[in-house]
C-alpha cells in the first residue's frame, strides 16, 4: 500500500505543544471531578472553578488529545443544513433555541479569549454551505427558508469568495474558527491559575457511591473524592442501561493540511455534494495552511482509509492546486438520533453524575453551552438550554446496534503474518471467532481478539491509521491492542492462534 505524503497527525497538535501537567499522585478531594481533557471538560472545569469550586480534571491520555485536538474547529452555529429538519422533528421554537445556545457558545469563546488575550487564531469570519453541481440548491434553499423562520443572519448568495465554480451557496453571517490546542491550553492555564488541579496519564475507571460522597477510581493507585462528576469522555465512561451505547451512533471523519502559497480566502466551507467536502485556512507562523477534509463514515466500515485520504487530496489538488500534504487524520464523534447532543444528568433525577457527548460532529459551539449549563446545574442556577440538551428527553427513534462482523476464511497463519508489511494487519477467523494479526514496527507479530473490550463488537482495521476501530461506539485501539480513545477501558486481549 502506498504511503501517504506527511505526518499522520493533527495540524493543531504539530503546532502547539502546550504545558504537561502531571498524573495523580496522591488522593485528592475536590467539589467537582471533570474527567476528559477535551473542549468538553476544560470549559467545564473553567466555568466550575470560576465560581469558586474547587475541581480536578482528569485526563486519561494527553490533554486536547482527542477529538478536540483534531477538529477542524469551526465556531460555527452553520451545522451543514440541519435547522429545516430541526423545525420538521421539533418545531421552529425548537430550532431557534439549538441555534441559540450554539451562538452562546460562540459568543462565551470570544469572551473568554478576549478576556485571558489567548492568542489562538480566532478570526470571525462568514460560514457556508454550499452545492459545486447544483443537484442540492433544493435543499440549500430549504434551509435558507429556516433561517428566515428563526431569524437567522444569513441566506442564499451568489457571492462566494472561491475561485472554483460553485452552483449555490448559503451563507451564516458572523462565525469564527480558532486553533483549538491553543484555545484550550489558554484555558487550561486560566484553571490552574485559579487552583484548579489538572492531571494528565490519569484514567478514570469507575465510581464508587457512599452516600452524597464519591470516590472515583484511576488507573493510578489513587483516588479522587468529590460530590459530583461530569463525564466528558466523548463517548460516557458509564452507560446506565446501555443507554448511551443503544441510541449513539459513532462516525468517522478524515482531515488533510496542505502548504498553502497564499492565505487562504476568509470564510469556512462545507458542501452538500456527494462526497461531502469541509475546508478552512489555518496558519503556522509565516506558512499559510488549508485544512480539507470530508469522507464521513460509520466507524471501522471496510473501506480503505488510505482511499479516503487519497480522495481528499485529490479534491485539494483538482480545486485549490494544492499538492505538499504535511499532515492527515482521523478522528470521531457520536451522532444522538435527534442531532442534538446529550448534556445533563446521566440518569433522570441524578444530581451528582452528568455527561456530555453525542455533539454530532459539530460539538465547538455546543460544548461551551454546555460547559455552562453543567456549571448551572451544578451550582443551582436556571438555564435556559436545559431541557433542549437534556439526555433523558424524548427521542424520534432508536438507532439499532448493528455488530456485523466481516466473514474472512481461515488461510494459514504464518502465510498471513509473513506476507505482511510492518504496521500492517489482517483478520481471520478462528473457530469462529475473529483474530487480528498485526506486525509492529521492530517486525513483531501481534495476535488479538477483535472483540472490543467495551460490549464486544468486532473492532475493524483503519489502514490509514494503523488502528483498530469499533462501530459499535467509537472505541480506538492501536495496532497493539493499547486503548487510544472510546469507552472500551481494557486493551484488546492478546490470543495465541497456534
Ligand atoms: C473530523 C472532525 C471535525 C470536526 N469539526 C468540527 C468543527 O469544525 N466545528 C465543530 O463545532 N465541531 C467539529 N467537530 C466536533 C467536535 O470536534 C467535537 O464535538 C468535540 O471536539 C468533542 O469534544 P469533547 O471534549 O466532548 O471530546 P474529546 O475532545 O474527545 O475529549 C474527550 C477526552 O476524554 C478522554 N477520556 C476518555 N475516556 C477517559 C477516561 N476513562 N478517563 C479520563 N479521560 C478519558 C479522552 O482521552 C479525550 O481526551 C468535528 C469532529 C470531527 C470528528
Ligand atoms: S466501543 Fe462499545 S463495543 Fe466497542
Amino acid at each position: 500500500m502506498e504511503k501517504l505524503q506527511g505526518e499522520n497527525r493533527s495540524f493543531w497538535k504539530m503546532t502547539e505543544h502546550g504545558v504537561s501537567y502531571p498524573k495523580l499522585a496522591q488522593d485528592i478531594e475536590v467539589d467537582t471531578a471533570v474527567i476528559g481533557g477535551g473542549i468538553s471538560g476544560i470549559l467545564t472545569a473553567y466555568f466550575l472553578a470560576k465560581r469558586g469550586k474547587s475541581v480536578a480534571l482528569l485526563e486519561a491520555r494527553e490533554l486536547v488529545g482527542g477529538t478536540t485536538g483534531g477538529t477542524t474547529a469551526k465556531l460555527s452555529s452553520q451545522h451543514e443544513l440541519i435547522y429545516d429538519k430541526m423545525i420538521e422533528l421539533g418545531g421552529v421554537e425548537l430550532a431557534k433555541q439549538y441555534y441559540e445556545a450554539n451562538q452562546t457558545g460562540l459568543r462565551l469563546i470570544e469572551e473568554l479569549i478576549t478576556e485571558h488575550a489567548i492568542h489562538c487564531g480566532f478570526e470571525e469570519m462568514d460560514s457556508y454551505v454550499f452545492s459545486q453541481h447544483g443537484t442540492n440548491t433544493q435543499n440549500l434553499e430549504k434551509e435558507a427558508a429556516a433561517y428566515e423562520m428563526i431569524g437567522i443572519e444569513g441566506g442564499m448568495t451568489d457571492s462566494v469568495p472561491l475561485d472554483f465554480n460553485v452552483a449555490s451557496a448559503l451563507v451564516m453571517k458572523d462565525q469564527a474558527q480558532i486553533h483549538p490546542v491553543k484555545f484550550l491550553h489558554g484555558v487550561l492555564r486560566e484553571i490552574d491559575q485559579m487552583g484548579g488541579r489538572i492531571y494528565q496519564h490519569t484514567k478514570y475507571m469507575g465510581t464508587e457511591r457512599n452516600g452524597e460522597q464519591l470516590t472515583l477510581q484511576t488507573d493510578t493507585q489513587f483516588t479522587v473524592s468529590c460530590r459530583q462528576v461530569v463525564l466528558a469522555t466523548l463517548f460516557p465512561a458509564e452507560d446506565p442501561h446501555s443507554f448511551y451505547s443503544n441510541t449513539m451512533k459513532p462516525v468517522t471523519s478524515h482531515l488533510t493540511a496542505f502548504a498553502s502559497p497564499q492565505t487562504f480566502v476568509k470564510g469556512v466551507y462545507i458542501s452538500d455534494d456527494a462526497p461531502k467536502r469541509t475546508f478552512r485556512g489555518a496558519q503556522d507562523g509565516d506558512r499559510h495552511v488549508l485544512i480539507v477534509g470530508g469522507e464521513t463514515h460509520p466507524t471501522g466500515d471496510a473501506k480503505s482509509t488510505i482511499e479516503r485520504y487519497e480522495a481528499i487530496r485529490q479534491f485539494a489538488k483538482e480545486e485549490f492546486g494544492l499538492t505538499d500534504m504535511i499532515g492527515y487524520w482521523s478522528e470521531h464523534e457520536l451522532t444522538t438520533p435527534d442531532m442534538r447532543p446529550y448534556i445533563g444528568p446521566i440518569e433522570e433525577g441524578d444530581d451528582q453524575m452528568y455527561v456530555m457527548t453525542g455533539y454530532n460532529k459539530w460539538g465547538m459551539t455546543a460544548a461551551a453551552a454546555g460547559a455552562q449549563l453543567i456549571a448551572d446545574l451544578i451550582t443551582g442556577k436556571p438555564n435556559r438550554f436545559e431541557e433542549l440538551f437534556n439526555p433523558q428527553r424524548s427521542l424520534p427513534e432508536k438507532n439499532k446496534e448493528d455488530s456485523g462482523q466481516s466473514n474472512d476464511a481461515f488461510k494459514s497463519l504464518l502465510q498471513r503474518a509473513e506476507r505482511l508489511e510492518k504496521g500492517q494487519a489482517d483478520q481471520f477467523k478462528q473457530n469462529g471467532k475473529p483474530i487480528g494479526i498485526y506486525k509492529d514496527l521492530n517486525s513483531n507479530v501481534h495476535y488479538l481478539d477483535l472483540h472490543c473490550t467495551h460490549l464486544g463488537c468486532g473492532v475493524r482495521w483503519n489502514d490509514g491509521d494503523q488502528t483498530w476501530d469499533c462501530p459499535c461506539h467509537g472505541s480506538i485501539f492501536d495496532g497493539t491492542g493499547e486503548v487510544l480513545a472510546g469507552p472500551a477501558k481494557q486493551p484488546l486481549k492478546k490470543v495465541n492462534p497456534y
